[in-house]
């Protein structure tokens, strides 16, 4: 069964191969393009993140141009390459299935042109797919957790020692988001001083963050996919509560609580 199959498939790629010959540029070109855009749509995102829509699109109009470079090299070449084209859309000495064909081609394409043209200007009710709101509810486990670190001057003293060793490079040792290995971060570290970080979240919501970071969240986190390490495998949850506490001294902000 499973041979016959691949007998099947075997005599088919033949026949493609044998109209490819006969085809010359114009059919290999087709071939070609649509080709690379299964491979780059299809194939290459199982080794890698998928390539965007518009990367895709530019590299299929590159290899186009290509080809009608190709193609058009010299007086033959082009007759070769413009020829069925012209042929198929004038409809000379066309009969039966090829005269359908045409027809179809001549309707169906302004109408796709038209629905294109359409779906993108259309007013849409759906959520923009990268609206920012500026803080993700943390995951289920994560809420309502509250720091077990008695908050002493000791502890506090120690949070902020443990902030200085592992986070101060990028988060700054004022706390303002300005270390030394800051730049060249997009997003960039948070500023901690700023009312509109930490001082908007809970020790939970932080415990969170400082945890699981930004690294190991799949390419669906965006925009939280960011440079901010992964603590969980570093640091002990004693010493993350420290930081956390030595942080909100330091930057001179206290957590929301729930009023
Ligand atoms: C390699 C640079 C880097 C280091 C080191 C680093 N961070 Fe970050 N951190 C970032 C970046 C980049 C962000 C991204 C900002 C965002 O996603 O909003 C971030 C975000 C955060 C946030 C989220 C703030 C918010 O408003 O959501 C917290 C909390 C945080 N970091 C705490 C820490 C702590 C605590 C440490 C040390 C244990 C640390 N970071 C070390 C780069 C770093």
């Amino acid at each position: 069964m499973k041979g016959g199959l691949l007998l099947k498939g075997g005599v088919l790629l033949k026949k493609v191969g044998v109209l490819l010959n006969k085809g010359g540029v114009l059919a290999k070109g087709v071939v070609l393009v649509v080709g690379l855009y299964l491979f780059l749509k299809f194939i290459l995102p199982l080794f890698t993140a998928p390539l965007p829509a518009n990367l895709i699109f530019l590299y299929l109009v590159l290899t186009v141009a290509g080809i009608v470079i190709f193609g058009t090299i010299s007086g033959e070449s082009t007759e070769e390459f413009f020829g069925p084209i012209v042929r198929f859309l004038s409809g000379e000495g066309q009969t039966g299935s090829m005269k359908i064909a045409r027809l179809l081609v001549l309707v169906l394409f302004p109408l796709l042109v038209g629905w294109q043209t359409y779906a993108t200007a259309v007013p849409s009710d759906m959520p923009p797919a990268e609206s920012r709101t500026i803080h993700p509810a943390p995951p289920g486990e994560f809420v309502g957790l509250s720091n077990p670190i008695p908050n002493t001057p000791e502890n506090v003293m120690m949070g902020k020692g443990l902030f200085a060793a592992f986070c101060s490079p990028c988060h700054g040792a004022n706390f303002d988001g300005k270390g030394p290995a800051a730049r060249g971060f997009d997003p960039p570290p948070a500023n901690f001083v700023d009312a509109g970080t930490i001082a908007q979240l809970q020790e939970s919501y932080l415990y969170w963050r400082i945890k699981k970071g930004g690294v190991g969240l799949p390419v669906e986190g965006m925009p939280w996919k960011s440079a901010m390490p992964r603590w969980e495998l570093e640091l002990p949850d004693e010493w993350v509560w420290k930081i956390i506490m030595g942080e909100y001294d330091g930057a001179h902000q206290k957590p929301r609580t729930w009023e």
